[in-house]
């Protein structure tokens, strides 16, 4: 009676998604879904947006503590100084088909930088240090240079007088972004930056447990952010916003939605039941946008979407997540559809960093098991009696 007991309680348990299983110990962010609260490091992500800067956050994921300025200048410089790519991945870029998903191309980039950088030395802090900065600094160089190559055009050099956020606006539009639109766009690198184990997190410190190179830690991640449940919604939120059309069709193509069970894009979140914190920041960033920039009719569809939707699916858990304002801020600032998960890539790629680095810090190989439901053994019949 008592090994029975026994093996009852250690039998394993599916949890489809991992729902609830605790994968990892972290130190980096904790969520709190039912009362709306994200944090990075104990620092809660509406002050951080509002008084940080994306490399001072990065730092402050990674390395645990807010630097100091010396720190915090030294890093700066750092990322500023290794910003270019070489001409060799700019070519390796230029033989992409323009027709590509940015998404794709930034993968297959990440990846090639470890062909460049193969020295591996994973319990050397200055490896650590020079893999992070290169990382950070040439993600978003990437992601732009594919933009004007698919155009036909060659891409431009980032530019050493510009802060972070205001060069990749350059090195993208090929213009100086107002002050403004650059420091939005700068918060809502700080409101991507990190969200504990998400799926491409969780891929990111499976493939960092196997002690490979960060560049295909980084690689795995942005292959596994690139999909609609995922990263990829941002985009998808505003094709949905134009299906939907005009203000009094927002009910009845709501209820038609949820009747045919279909997902409402940027909507819902397996941690939070309540509104995700860092839509509710970008609501209002989006709003100072408009303010400055002129009004778009699509947010206005999109706050009736939000309370029709607040009415059927509130009741649920079911609220608007980070990727339902997102697209309409990045639509303001005059970035291309395709290029919002990209966005989101450049800013996670610190979170994955952060978890990267802890993840080297006590590894061990992910290695779980799994519940077989094929035939038992069997024999093989020869293939001339099949
Ligand atoms: N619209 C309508 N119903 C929904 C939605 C939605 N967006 N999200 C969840 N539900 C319902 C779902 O139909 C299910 O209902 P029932 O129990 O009656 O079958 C219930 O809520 C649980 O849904 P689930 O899909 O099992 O929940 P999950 O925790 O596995 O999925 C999610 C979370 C984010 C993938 C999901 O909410 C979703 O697909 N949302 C739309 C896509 C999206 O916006 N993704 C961005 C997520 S936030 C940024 C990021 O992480 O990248």
């Amino acid at each position: 009676m008592v090994a029975e007991a026994g093996i009852q309680a250690t039998a394993p348990v599916y949890r489809p998604g991992l729902e609830g299983v605790p994968a990892t110990q972290s130190a980096v962010c904790d969520i709190d879904g039912q009362q709306g609260i994200l944090s990075y490091r104990g620092y809660r992500v509406e002050d951080l947006a509002a008084q940080s800067t994306f490399l001072e956050t990065t730092y402050l994921l990674i390395w645990g503590e807010l630097p100091d300025a010396e720190q915090l200048a030294a890093f700066e410089q750092e990322v500023q100084m290794h910003r270019r790519v070489s001409f060799r991945i700019r070519d390796m870029m230029k033989s992409f088909p323009s027709q590509g998903h940015p998404m794709d191309a930034l993968q297959a980039s990440a990846a090639s930088l470890g062909l460049f950088y193969s020295r591996r030395a994973l319990d050397n802090p200055e490896y650590i240090y020079g893999a992070v900065v290169r990382l950070i600094a040439k993600i978003p160089t990437m992601v732009a240079a594919f933009q004007l190559i698919r155009k036909g055009q060659d891409p431009i050099q980032p530019r050493d007088d510009l802060a972070y956020a205001s060069n990749f606006l350059y090195m993208l539009t090929e213009q100086e972004p107002d002050p403004l639109a650059a420091r939005i766009f700068d918060a809502c690198l700080i409101l991507h930056a990190e969200h504990s184990l998400n799926a491409s997190t969780f891929s990111a410190r499976v493939t960092a447990s196997t002690l490979t190179d960060p560049y295909a830690v980084v690689a795995s991640a942005v292959g596994t952010l690139a999909g609609p449940l995922h990263g990829g919604a941002n985009e998808d939120v505003l094709e949905m916003l134009e299906e939907i059309g005009s203000e009094d069709q927002v009910e009845p193509w709501l209820d038609r939605a949820i009747a045919e069970k279909r997902k409402i894009m940027g909507f819902g979140h397996r941690e939070y039941k309540v509104k995700d914190p860092r839509a509710v920041i970008l609501q209002k960033l989006a709003e100072q946008l408009f303010d400055s920039f002129g009004h778009d009719p699509l947010y206005d569809l999109a706050r009736k979407l939000e309370a029709a939707a607040a009415e059927r699916l509130g009741p649920k858990g079911i609220y608007p997540n980070v990727d339902f304002y997102s697209g309409l801020v990045y639509r303001k600032l005059g970035i291309p559809e395709d290029l919002f998960t990209p966005i989101f890539a450049i800013a996670r790629t610190a979170g994955w960093l952060a978890h990267w680095k802890e993840q080297l810090g006590a590894n061990r190989i992910f290695r779980p098991t799994q519940i077989y439901t094929g035939y038992p053994s069997r024999e093989l019949t020869p293939i001339e009696d099949r």
